[in-house]
């Protein structure tokens, strides 16, 4: 047993009050894969429900207000990576050199700890489609983060036969987080358990890089409209009647591949009026 010293109130009064974060969950795993990019667990609110594929806000205390000294929450709408049934919260991040958030939480710590605002909200849910025999999810950049929620989320593949996950980044580097996910499906134990071993046979991977050399290289976009990406996976052109799909993006690509499944005959889906597709932005801008 060790000796316990009295504290006295003079000791009590000199330690410094430790500031309590409001919605405060505490980092326990952080993982860098460039220098723009890295990733991040942390714990879960035992009340917090969410669908697989929804975004929260989350953040930190910003920098104190030079007269009063005030701290305001930092957030930034952030899609959770993990899936519905994790029991801790992950989250897959950019690094934004001067961003009034990121450049400050790539430097968090497992023991930190964020901010989480328990509100989950989104598109990018199984409830906003119709039912479909394949699913395409489209990402570009950090927009991956909502299909690694999905792709470990089972009813993506109680829903479809077929799960095609196409990636495209600049560099090869930044399509590391998504191949690890992908990587860890085949030994996922709840996955092999509750769809059966091999499940992961219906996915189709589809990275590609824009700028640094790669096994597969251009936009995803004018890989499908040269027929490329089709042949590449041997399979059939979107159809609205097999065809599902959900991307995730920034703008530019999120309009155009919007108007490439428009042309094939989908319709867009909210969770209001189920459809054939659904889209989200990766960031605003
Ligand atoms: C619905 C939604 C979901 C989001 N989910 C994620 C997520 O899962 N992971 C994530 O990293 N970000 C996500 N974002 C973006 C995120 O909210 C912040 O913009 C980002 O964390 C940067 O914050 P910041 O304060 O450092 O800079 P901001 O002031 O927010 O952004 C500065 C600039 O950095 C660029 N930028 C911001 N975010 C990104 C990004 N993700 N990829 C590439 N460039 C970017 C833009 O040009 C932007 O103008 C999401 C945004 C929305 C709207
Ligand atoms: N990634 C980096 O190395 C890097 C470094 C420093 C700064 N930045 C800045 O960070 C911001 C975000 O960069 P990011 O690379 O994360 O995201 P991004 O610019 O959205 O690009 C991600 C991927 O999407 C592709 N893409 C962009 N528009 C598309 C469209 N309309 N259709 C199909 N594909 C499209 C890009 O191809 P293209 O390459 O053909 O555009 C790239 O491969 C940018 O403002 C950038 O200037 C990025």
């Amino acid at each position: 047993m060790t000796e316990q010293t009295p504290v006295t109130d003079a000791q009590a009064t000199a330690v410094p009050k430790v500031p309590t974060l409001p919605d405060a969950q505490t980092v326990t795993e952080v993982q860098h894969y460039t220098d723009r990019l890295f990733s991040f667990k942390c714990t879960r609110p035992a009340s917090l429900r969410f669908r697989s594929g929804e975004f929260v806000m989350i953040g930190l205390m910003g920098d104190p207000h030079p007269e009063t000294g005030k701290q305001k929450p930092l957030l930034r709408a952030y899609s959770i990576a993990s899936p519905s049934w994790d029991e801790e919260l992950e989250f897959y991040s950019i690094k934004v050199q001067d961003g009034p958030l990121t450049s400050k939480l790539q430097h968090i710590k497992p023991g930190d700890q964020i901010i989480l605002r328990p509100k989950p909200v989104g598109t990018l849910v199984h409830d906003a489609l119709i039912p479909g025999k394949r699913i395409w999810f489209f990402a570009t950049g950090t927009g991956f983060a909502p299909f690694a929620s999905l792709l470990r989320e089972p009813q993506t593949y109680e829903d479809y036969d077929e799960v095609i996950i196409t990636h495209t980044c600049r560099e090869a580097g930044e399509l590391t987080y998504g191949r690890n996910i992908i990587e860890s499906l085949k030994t996922d134990e709840l996955l092999n358990e509750v769809i059966g071993e091999g499940f992961w046979k219906k996915i189709k991977y589809y990275p590609t890089t824009t700028r640094e050399e790669s096994a597969k290289m251009g936009r995803i976009t004018d890989l499908i409209n040269s027929g490329e990406a089709y042949a590449d996976l041997g399979v059939e052109p979107l159809c609205p009647q097999n065809d599902r799909a959900m991307i995730c993006g920034n703008l530019a690509f999120n309009l155009e591949l919007k108007d490439m499944l428009e042309a094939a005959g989908l319709e867009e889906g909210a969770n209001s009026k189920p459809a054939q597709y659904v889209v989200e932005k990766a960031f605003l801008d």
